[in-house]
């Protein structure tokens, strides 16, 4: 059975108190509930990389993983301000964002950056939660299913998904938008994308990959998303910043899945 995965990326907010504060808080509320709860449920924050070593200190005594935001596509050497997967990796940053939305479009990473940041993640035993997902633009021209799939087959290239790799479904037009995907919406691509495994690596990959949701995602939608036989979780945005509002929704998934 695929675990549930509830991942909060924090973007780029939060000061290093305000941080701290989170992480106490958190970690309370996960430590209180008996462990077994999360054997089918993993709960990742991805915070700003200069808060992570903070966030593995934390992480270390609570049911609690961590991941990065971004990675560089190379491995070492004169990169000013990039981060490698082999420093996350020797951290216990344990997975990491990549092809984010917002990275593709403010930094213009292509598909074929992104298939190199994969690689440098899998290589560094870092599992990257791979963001797709098409813009208002896109889905109104009626081509949806061709750009996932396009993101898909480029992002992976070349990728034999022996190791974990995470997609996360964020349709460009949901995010901090407050318009949600219908579950309907939602389920469609997730079972396209599922499909799209099931062709290209076989019944066993497709049915192990972990798919994410992620666009305004909340308490209030949360519930009728995972129901939804191919979404298996969330990577939540603004709702994962405010502690009351994230443990809620930890509190759903393991009501649903735990
Ligand atoms: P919001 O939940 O704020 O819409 O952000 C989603 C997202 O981009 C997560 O990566």
């Amino acid at each position: 059975m695929r675990r549930t995965v509830i991942a909060g990326n924090w973007k780029m907010n939060k000061t290093f108190s305000e941080a701290e504060d989170f992480f106490i808080s958190l970690t309370d509320a996960l430590n209180e509930k008996p462990e077994d709860e999360f054997d089918n449920l993993e709960v990742i924050v991805c915070p700003p990389a200069v808060f992570l070593e903070l966030a593995t200190d934390f992480s270390v005594e609570s049911p609690l993983s961590i991941g990065g935001q971004d990675v560089s596509a190379e491995n070492q050497g004169a990169f000013t301000g990039e981060i490698s997967a082999d420093m996350y990796n020797s951290i216990q940053v344990d997975y990491c964002i990549v092809g984010h939305s917002e990275r593709r479009k403010y930094h213009s990473e292509s598909d074929s950056l992104i298939n190199m940041k994969i690689k440098r993640l899998l290589e560094n035993e870092v599992t990257p939660i791979f963001c797709i997902g098409e813009t208002l633009e896109q889905r109104e021209n009626d081509i949806t299913k061709e750009v996932i799939i396009s993101q898909l087959e480029n992002g992976l290239a070349d990728i034999n998904m022996e190791d974990e790799v995470i997609i996360a479904y964020e349709p460009v037009w949901a995010i901090g938008t407050g318009k949600v995907a219908t579950p309907e919406q939602a389920q469609e691509i997730h079972q396209e994308i599922r499909n799209w495994l099931n062709y290209k690596y076989g019944k066993e990959i497709a049915e192990n990959t972990i798919l994410l949701y992620g666009g305004s995602m909340k308490p209030a939608n949360e519930l009728e998303l995972l129901k939804q036989p191919d979404i298996d979780g969330g990577l939540i945005g603004g709702a994962s910043l405010v502690n009351d509002t994230f443990e809620e929704m930890i509190d759903i998934a393991l009501q649903l899945r735990g």
